[in-house]
């Protein structure tokens, strides 16, 4: 079967178990070479990457930009904030702009579903998805992946529980697709009013109660409240009942197996949806998380980009 072939990386929705281990074995190749001094591995040497963030972002933009930086390729930091999108120019006139000037890849948040998918359409420079709305964050389910592997291995074998505002997380809805595709056991937990009426659909189990689903699980993540989406509307009465109930703390995490492993994507709510000792304890696998993301980064560009032999440029 086919590696990673595509020209964009939209979705972990439509992604094969060959597809997602050829980006695995990718990123773990540029992560070992890191680790032996490669600092810079210039398989996209002369190449220019826009990083088109409409939203905020501390990890992702970070990540792609020194992604690309060890790649050998230059960035430009096109900020909504800092750019003509303030003075009205819409989403397509900005990348048919942008995508004049010959840049070789555009990396795009977007708060709009879809945002991605339209842009694949509008110009024809590669193009990956860096979070678009509620649908998808694609690079961070692969690199949540890639951090499972190396803390659990095999992930057939594992059962894997994302907790919190399910119904407005992209994170969620990503590793839900690429973790069902690898053949884990994928459960969700939340307020009644957190979880998505269909996503039984999507082959998980749904809990409410948190409690009564850590025990059996191999890995547990856990969600942010995605207020910029509407996640603290009236769905549950207090900020401190949702933490008592479906919060990871002291208490709780005595719950896990003792081999267990306790995941976030950031930004987190310490004190919400994870206590300070939990999100600092030596479970957690938060920081691997982040320092994944750019190998995992690193191995999509190279990829969209259709960059040289990783071996001849060492
Ligand atoms: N996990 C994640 O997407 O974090 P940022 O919003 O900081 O990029």
């Amino acid at each position: 079967m086919k590696g990673f072939e595509r020209k964009h990386l939209l979705s972990t929705e439509d992604l094969s178990k060959e597809e997602i281990m050829d980006i695995m074995n990718t990123a773990r190749r540029f992560r070992d070479l890191m680790g032996k001094g490669h600092e810079v591995i210039p398989t996209m040497h002369g190449k220019i990457v826009v990083l088109m963030f409409f939203e905020p972002s501390t990890r992702t933009r970070s990540s792609f930009e020194i992604a690309a930086k060890r790649l050998g390729a230059e960035t430009i930091d096109f900020s909504s904030i800092k750019s003509a999108t303030t003075k009205g120019e819409t989403l397509i006139d900005t990348a048919k702009n942008l995508e004049a000037m010959n840049p070789h890849a555009f990396v795009i948040r977007h708060s709009n579903s879809g945002a991605p998918y339209l842009l694949t359409k509008i110009q024809s420079i590669p193009v990956v998805n860096a979070g678009d709305g509620f649908h998808e964050h694609p690079t961070q389910a692969l690199l949540d992946l890639m951090t499972i592997m190396d803390y659990k291995g095999e992930v057939s074998k594992l059962k894997v529980l994302i907790v919190g505002d399910i119904a407005h997380s992209r994170v969620a809805r990503s590793n839900i697709y690429s973790l069902k595709t690898m053949g884990a056991t994928v459960s969700v937990c939340g307020p009644a009013t957190m979880l998505p009426p269909d996503i039984q659909k999507l082959g998980v189990r749904t809990y409410t109660d948190l409690k009564s689903a850590l025990p059996e699980q191999d890995v547990v993540m856990m969600l942010r409240i995605q207020a910029e989406r509407g996640g603290i509307n009236n769905q549950f009465p207090t900020v401190r009942e949702y933490s008592r109930h479906w919060g990871l703390n002291n208490n709780s995490v005595k719950l896990l197996k003792h081999d267990a492993i306790v995941m976030h994507p950031g930004p987190m709510n310490r004190g919400v949806e994870i206590s300070q000792a939990v999100a600092d304890s030596e479970r957690s696998v938060i920081l691997p998380q982040v320092t994944n993301g750019v190998a995992v980064r690193m191995a999509i560009l190279h990829k969209v980009t259709n960059g040289k032999n990783i071996e001849e440029v060492i």
